[in-house]
């Protein structure tokens, strides 16, 4: 897998810091709140595992599945849900994590028709965010990092369902993809 990689974005060591810094913050700003965590799958299930090991309060974790890239590098436009998350969100907190930001679509989507479901409050973690690619906006209130405008793999992010499982972020070589 390391062949095919460009270059290291993110270290395992400073994926590790960030995750406890926004664990830290999210347990200040919720306390006695009880907030679900919802990971959209699959891209955040790295992420979502670490980020809640890192929260010092009580929270019920949910998972979510929408389709929006098929097996391209760029969004189609077109959001399903495939795999909706189990409770009511009904005067619940809702943090809803995700793997990356890019035209915000998928995620513009879906914080709208979360919106129509009764939830005290509706906030958006990313990991990371490519504000360059930006389409439709989208309200983040928690990020780990800001990426440049180039095709990102591992800690959960794949191409065509790769490369998940590197431990660190980086940036496919051009040539995997045909370019
Ligand atoms: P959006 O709807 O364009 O914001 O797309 C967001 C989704 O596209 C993310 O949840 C990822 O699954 C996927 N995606 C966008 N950019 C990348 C990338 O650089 N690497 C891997 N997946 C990406
Ligand atoms: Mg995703």
């Amino acid at each position: 897998m390391t062949k095919d990689i460009e270059r290291v974005l993110l270290s395992q060591e400073e994926i590790a810091a960030k995750v406890a810094e926004i664990g830290a913050q999210i347990s200040r700003d919720y306390e006695g709140k009880d907030p679900i965590i919802v990971s959209i799958l699959r891209g955040s299930f790295i992420f979502m595992a670490d980020l809640v090991r890192a929260i010092t309060i009580p929270c019920t974790v949910d998972f979510m599945s929408v389709s929006s890239y098929g097996s391209g590098t760029s969004s189609s436009g077109e959001v399903r849900i495939v795999k909706d998350f189990e409770g009511s969100v009904e005067g619940r907190h809702l943090i809803i994590v995700e793997d990356i930001l890019d035209s915000g679509r998928t995620l513009n989507y879906l914080m709208k028709t979360l919106k129509t479901r009764g939830a005290a409050s509706i906030a958006l973690c990313t990991f990371l965010d490519k504000p360059d690619r930006r389409v439709v906006p989208v309200e983040v209130a928690y990020k780990g990092f800001t990426v440049p405008d180039s095709f990102i793999v591992g800690y959960g992010l794949d191409y065509d369902q790769k490369y998940r499982n590197l431990p660190y972020v980086g940036v496919l070589k051009p040539s995997i993809y045909g370019e």
